[in-house]
This record gives structure tokens, sequence and C-alpha cells, in this order.
């Protein structure tokens, strides 16, 4: 969806000089048409006709449109917050089709999801679980949950987006298991129908996510045996995309064959709940350049995003590809490309090869789809940004930039 034509930088039929033109910048950019391939990707690699349910992890990036174009193709919502369930309740989502993570479900957010009629909980605790059971019985309903099992395993990503080995906060301890599935069905109002994991996030390895199956399939038959009937598999998200041009990730089609490959003999529902991999690469941010200078040796590019805008390369180290929108030289030098915030790490990229730049040139910061404007904050008392929906030659705004006086509102107008 992104092409050169005549020097400069178009997505789908729109260039981003009109983008940045009309919404100015810093501002992020979606292209409706690579979200529906992405989407459509999964549903054909997993050959709908079996009982697959994709359930878009809605943290990635919860722009109201981007939900409804998911929904529109079938979607299920993969959610955390009450938050995220407003979001969902908005856009109309099919409660059926609405799954429950995170680690420390409040009160409240279980009393709402019961009530909307979510498919289930994937339960993390054997605490939060009585707290379900009390809530539901509180409202004469019987929750479906899910445990979420921890399976000790290591997918070989980022340290901070590992989260299935032993030593995470996340799911109930595989060994101790059983157990609880046991007092769940000792439990009145809780029904305990599935089996849940998710390992982490940008994973290339697909051995990993197959050694989780296999963990939770051992632990369906010991279930059995117990006479615990599961009738879902939740096997979370986690599949990687492409950042840079030497990442490799498995395609859709190939992590989804060794997953049904494990999966064919289980007369279960399958639950995918892919974030990044739908987002990630459908999405850009656009900044511009505002200033330069050479110190020490080192030649900086002062442009008008920052961290509070896109925080992964500050807090992963993560490699965002940036390159310049309108180009007639092939000349080239070598930016670390900085944010305006008072802060050291505030690097959008270091050592990027581009032609030299001047005040008012746009850039395109790359893969900024998922975990980009959904984790941008108002540090330095910086308004969100705009967020842009391209469908072919149409520009639609999906957010508006957020003004000083919304920021302040809250701390003007208090009781
Ligand atoms: N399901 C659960 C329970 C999750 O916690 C997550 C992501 C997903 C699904 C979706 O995972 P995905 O398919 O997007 O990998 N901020 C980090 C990523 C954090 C992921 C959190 N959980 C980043 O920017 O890399």
């Amino acid at each position: 969806m992104l092409r050169t034509k005549n020097n400069q930088l178009y997505i789908e039929d729109i260039s981003i000089e009109e983008i940045a033109k009309k919404y100015s910048t810093p501002c992020y950019v979606y292209s409706k048409s690579s979200l529906i391939k992405e989407f459509k990707e999964y549903q054909t690699a997993f050959n709908m006709k079996k009982d697959v349910l994709v359930c878009y992890s809605v943290k990635a990036s919860s722009n109201l449109k981007i939900l409804n174009i998911f929904k529109e193709l079938g979607a299920g919502f993969d959610i955390v917050s009450l938050g995220e369930l407003e979001r969902l309740k908005r856009i109309n989502a099919d409660p059926s089709k609405i799954v429950f993570s995170g680690v420390a479900k409040s009160d409240e957010e279980i009393a709402e999801s019961l009530k909307y009629g979510i498919l289930f909980f994937n339960v993390e605790s054997l605490d939060e679980m009585e707290n379900i059971n009390f809530i539901a019985s509180k409202q004469n309903k019987i929750a479906n949950i899910s445990i979420r099992v921890n399976p000790d395993i290591d997918p070989k990503t980022h340290p901070y987006i590992s989260t299935g080995l032993k030593t995470s906060k996340f799911g109930i301890d595989i060994n101790q298991s059983v157990n609880v599935y046991e007092k769940a069905a000792n439990l009145k109002n809780v029904n305990p129908i599935g089996i849940d994991a998710h390992i982490g996030s940008q994973i290339f390895d697909i051995g990993s996510f197959v050694d989780s199956l296999e963990r939770l399939i051992d632990l369906y038959n010991n279930l059995k045996e117990n006479n615990i009937k599961i009738t879902h598999f939740d096997i979370g998200g986690g599949l990687g995309i492409k950042y840079s041009d030497d990442d490799m990730p498995p395609t859709k089609k190939e992590f989804a064959s060794s997953i049904l490959n494990k999966f064919k003999d289980i007369d279960c529902s399958l639950i995918i709940e892919p974030g990044r991999s739908l987002v990630g690469n459908a999405g850009f941010l656009v900044t511009s350049a505002q200033y330069e200078k050479n110190n020490y040796g080192k030649h900086f590019l002062i442009v008008d995003a920052g961290m509070n805008d896109l925080l992964r390369p500050s807090l992963y180290n993560a490699y965002h590809k940036i390159e310049k929108v309108n180009s007639t030289t092939n000349e080239k030098i070598s930016y670390e490309i900085v944010g305006p915030i008072c802060e050291t790490g505030d690097v959008l990229g270091t050592n990027v090869q581009l032609p030299r730049c001047k005040k008012g040139d746009l850039l395109l910061i790359h893969s900024a789809g998922a975990y980009g404007q959904v984790m941008s904050s108002n540090y330095n008392t910086r308004p969100k940004v705009s967020e842009v929906l391209v469908d072919n030659n149409k520009h639609i705004s999906i957010r508006k930039r957020e003004t000083i006086n919304q920021m302040l509102e809250n701390e003007e107008n208090y009781e």
C-alpha cells in the first residue's frame, strides 16, 4: 500500500504530503486495505470452516474505526479493561465473541462484562476466579471462564514482552492448574470451559507456539481424565512482524498450519488473539523535521514527534524504519533522529541514512500501527496526535488532535 510516485511517498492513492497539509504533523496514518488484507490472511490461513475465532487484541490499536473494520470482517475481540469494553459497546460488537484477559480485572470490569454477556474471562489467579464467582452470584449468573496457564516457555523475544516464562506475573503455574480447574468445578457461579495461554509478543519462533499448545493439550487430556470437559482453546497472540529488512517472521499460513496440525484431533473451538500482526505494518507516524545540529560529530535531526507519541524505540530500543517522504537525491547522511522531549532517551532512530533534510521536510516512521498511538502520553504536556485512515483515494480523520484545553480540563474542573 506504500509506493513512490514522482519522488513522493503515497499510502494507497494519497500522498503523505497531502495528509500532512490537511492534518498537520505529527499524525498517525493507517491503510484500510492493509488492515483488511492482514485480517483476511488469518481467515484464509485458518480456513475458517473449522471452528476458529480471531479475537483482535484491542490494546494493539484501539481506535473505534479500526475496531469497526475488524468487526465487519467477522472478528471477535480480546480486551483488558473497562475502557476497551466500552469501545466495543460503542461499535456494537457481538458479546459472544469477546474474551477478557488481563492480570487484575476489577470488580467493575467483571460486573460490566457479565452484564454485556462476554464469551469468557481468562482467569489469572485463584483469587480472581473466586472473585468472578462472587460477582456472578450477585448477578445470578454463571460466568464462563478459561484458565490462563503459564506454560514456562521461552518465546525468544524481548524480555519485556515475554509473558509465559515461570518468572513472569502472568497465568497460573501449569502444574497447579488441574487443581484450579477442580476448584472451579466446585464453584456454583463459574463454568470452566477453556484453556488459555499467551506466551509473549513479536515472536518469530513457531516452535514456541507449538510447544505451548502441546502443553495445553496435555492439560486438556489430563482434565478429561478428571471429567472436566473443555470446549475452548485460546492460544493468545504474539506472532511477530517485519520491522527491518532482516526480520523474517513466519507467515500467517505457516503459523496456522503448525497450530492446526497439532490441533487436528482436538474437538474444541480455537481462539487466537493477534494484535501486532494485524495492525503493525498498516500504520505509520508522519513527522516533520524541525532543526538539525552537529554535536561532537553526531548529526542530530530534531523532529516534531517524540517518545510521548511513539514510545517503542525509547522503551524497548525497538527499531522502526524511517524514510524521507520527498526525496530527489541519492546522497545520504547518517542522522540521529530525536524528538522534542526533554529526555536523552527521546530517540526515534539511530544511524538513519537519509537524504539531507531541512525544516519542514516530512519523514515517515514505519510499522507504527501496533502499540504506537495507544502507548502515547501527554508527557511534557503535549496533546495526543491525530489519526487518519486512508481508503483508496479518500482520507478521513478517525481521531482529532487533542487540544491543550482538553488536556487541562480535568485539572481545572474538579469536585
Ligand atoms: N493476548 C494477550 C493476553 C496479550 O497480553 C497480548 C499482548 C496479545 C494477545 C496481543 O499480542 P500481539 O499479537 O500483539 O503480540 N507494547 C509491546 C507489546 C506488548 C504486548 C502485550 N500483550 C510492544 O510495543 O512491543
